[in-house]
C-alpha cells in the first residue's frame, strides 16, 4: 500500500531542473587581459556581474595577444588545437582556458597574427586577423562542444562571426538554434574591406555578397547589422541617435531598416574597481562618509604636476583618447579663455598628433596653470579621476562614455555634452537634483558657460557638498543593466 507520502509526491507536477542559458561572449580585449578602450571595460565587467546569476552560464573568447602578461599566460591550459580555413588558407589555432572571476574564458592562439608588437590594432591586416579569430571562435565552439545559446558579438572585430554563422554554419542543427546578439560600442568603426577580399580572405559564400557589400567595399558591421537576430548600442540615446546621417557615418539607412530588432542599454562600470576607498593606486584613499582623502590627492596631484599647491583652485581634469570625436576641437577653442581664470587644467591622453602637439604647446605656453601629459596611464588616470574637481568631457558623439561615471564614482562632478550615454547618465544640476553640469550645442559659447556655472558652483562650499555627495553615490553599477541584458537573453 502507498503511504500517504508517495501519494502526495505522485500528484505534485514534475519539476525539471531548468538547464543554465549559455550565453558566448566574442570581443577584441576585455580587461583585466588586454585594454586599450572602453570595449575591455564593459567585456571585463559585464560578463562577471552576468556569472553571478545562477541560471546563466557565461563565457568569453579572446585573441591570444602575446602582450597579454606572463603571469596570466602562465595560468592558462591548453584545451586543443586545430586548423582553421581563412580565404584560401588554412591557419592553426589553439585554445587555452581560464576561469576568472566566475566566467569561462577562452583565448584563440596563433602566433603569426597575434604575436605584434605593442598594439592590439592598427596593423595592415587587421581585416584578415581578426576574420581568422572569428571563424576560429566559431570552429572551438563545434570542436568544444560548448554551443551557446546566444552568441553575443562586439564591434566590427568579431562581426564576421555573426556572418560566417548565418551564412555558412547554418547546415549544422546545433548552429543553426543560436541566436546572435551584435553590440555596437562605436559605429564609427567599421570593419570596410576592399570587395575583392569578400571571398579571398574573407571566404564568404557569394549567396550573402548582398548583406555584407556596402558602397563596393566589404563592410563587416553591416553585414553583422543585417543578420544578427537582435542590435543593441550602449546606451538608448546613442541607440536613437544612429537612426540619423550626424551619428551614423553612413549607416543611417541599414540602422533604420533594422530598427525593429535594435536597442539601446546603458553600460555600467565594475565599481569594486574604480573605488576610491581601496583602489590602490591613490595617494589616499577616501569614501562619501570621510572625504579627507580627496584633499590629499588633489595636493599631491598638484605636486606631481608642479602645479601650485592650492585647495581652493579647481582642477578641470580631461582624461581621453585625443581625437576628433571627442570634443577636443571644441576646448581648443576655449581654453585660452577658460586659463584666464582661476582654475587649473589637466590634460591626460594619446592619440592624434595635432592634439597632443597642441595641449603640449599649451601647457608649456602656461605652466603652473595647465599640465599635459601624453600616454595612456592607468596609474596616473586614477591619480587625476581623484585629485581633480571638474572632469570635462565635452563628445561630439559618445556611445556611452564610462569616464564620466569613474569620475563621479571618485567625487568629481562631470560637464558633458548632451549625447549618447553621456546623456543618459548625467543630468544637469538644477539646485534639487542633478549629477554633473551639461551643455547641448557643439558651440564655444555653451561649453564656455557651463564650465564658468561648474566653477561657481565649486566655489560654493555648500552647493559643493551637497553635488559632489550625488554625484558619488549616483549608480553606475552593472547590477540593473545586466539585468536588462538578461532580460533580452530571456526575449
Ligand atoms: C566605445 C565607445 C564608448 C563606450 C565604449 C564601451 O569605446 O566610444 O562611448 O563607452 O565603447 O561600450
Amino acid at each position: 500500500m502507498e503511504n500517504e507520502k508517495e501519494k502526495i509526491t505522485k500528484k505534485l507536477p514534475k519539476i525539471t531542473v531548468k538547464e543554465k542559458k549559455k550565453i558566448i561572449f566574442l570581443g577584441s580585449e576585455a580587461a583585466p587581459f588586454i585594454a586599450t578602450g572602453g570595449l575591455a571595460d564593459v567585456l571585463g565587467s559585464l560578463p562577471k556581474e552576468l556569472a553571478k546569476k545562477k541560471n546563466l552560464d557565461i563565457s568569453v573568447i579572446l585573441p591570444l595577444y602575446s602582450i597579454i602578461s606572463q603571469e596570466f599566460k602562465s595560468k592558462f591550459k591548453f584545451l586543443i588545437n586545430f586548423n582553421v580555413s581563412v580565404g584560401w588558407r588554412w591557419q592553426y589555432a589553439g585554445v587555452f582556458y581560464y576561469e576568472y572571476e566566475g566566467v569561462k574564458f577562452y583565448f584563440i592562439d596563433n602566433e603569426y597574427y597575434f604575436k605584434r608588437d605593442g598594439n592590439i590594432y592598427g596593423f595592415y591586416d587587421d581585416g584578415e586577423r581578426f576574420a581568422f579569430f572569428s571563424r576560429a571562435c566559431l570552429d572551438a565552439i563545434a570542436r568544444l562542444n560548448i554551443y551557446p545559446d546566444i552568441l553575443h558579438c562586439n564591434d566590427w572585430q568579431t562581426a564576421s562571426s555573426i556572418i560566417f554563422l548565418k551564412g555558412m554554419y547554418y547546415g549544422d542543427e546545433n548552429f543553426r538554434r543560436i541566436k546572435t546578439i551584435f553590440t555596437i560600442h562605436n559605429i564609427e568603426y567599421q570593419g570596410v574591406f576592399p570587395l575583392e577580399s569578400f571571398s579571398n580572405l574573407f571566404g564568404f559564400p557569394d549567396s550573402i555578397i548582398n548583406y555584407v557589400e556596402f558602397s563596393n567595399t566589404v563592410n563587416l558591421m553591416k553585414g553583422a547589422i543585417e543578420m544578427t537576430d537582435i542590435v543593441s548600442t550602449v546606451s538608448p540615446t546613442y541607440a536613437e541617435e544612429i537612426k540619423n546621417s550626424y551619428y551614423a557615418h553612413g549607416l543611417e539607412n541599414i540602422i533604420n531598416r533594422n530598427a525593429n530588432k535594435l536597442c539601446g542599454i546603458l553600460n555600467g562600470i565594475d565599481v569594486d574597481n574604480y573605488n576610491p576607498a581601496n583602489d590602490k593606486y591613490l595617494f589616499k584613499n577616501y569614501s562619501v562618509e570621510d572625504m579627507e582623502g580627496k584633499v590629499v590627492c588633489k595636493r599631491e596631484l598638484q605636486k606631481l604636476l608642479n602645479l601650485p599647491i592650492r585647495d581652493d583652485v579647481p582642477i578641470i581634469a580631461v582624461i581621453s583618447r585625443l581625437v576628433s570625436h571627442k570634443g577636443l576641437d571644441l576646448i581648443k577653442g576655449i581654453i585660452e579663455p577658460l586659463l584666464s581664470s582661476d582654475v587649473q587644467i589637466v590634460i591626460l591622453g594619446k592619440g592624434e598628433i595635432s592634439y597632443e602637439n597642441f595641449f603640449t604647446n599649451i601647457s608649456n605656453t602656461y605652466r603652473g596653470k595647465c599640465a599635459t601629459v601624453i600616454a595612456y596611464n592607468q596609474d596616473l588616470s586614477r591619480k587625476i579621476y581623484s585629485g581633480a574637481d571638474i572632469f570635462l568631457m565635452p563628445s561630439k558623439s559618445e556611445p556611452c562614455g564610462l569616464s564620466q561615471m569613474i569620475a563621479s564614482r571618485y567625487g568629481t562632478v562631470p560637464i558633458v555634452r548632451e549625447t549618447g550615454g553621456l546623456n543618459d547618465s548625467i543630468k544637469a544640476y538644477n539646485g534639487e537634483s542633478g549629477n554633473g553640469c551639461t551643455f547641448h550645442d557643439d558651440n564655444g559659447h555653451d561649453i564656455l558657460y557651463v564650465l564658468n556655472e561648474a566653477v561657481s558652483l565649486y566655489k560654493d562650499k555648500d552647493v559643493r557638498k551637497k553635488l559632489v555627495k550625488t554625484v558619488m553615490t549616483t549608480d553606475f553599477s552593472w547590477k540593473n543593466q545586466a539585468e536588462k541584458y538578461e532580460n533580452l537573453y530571456t526575449k
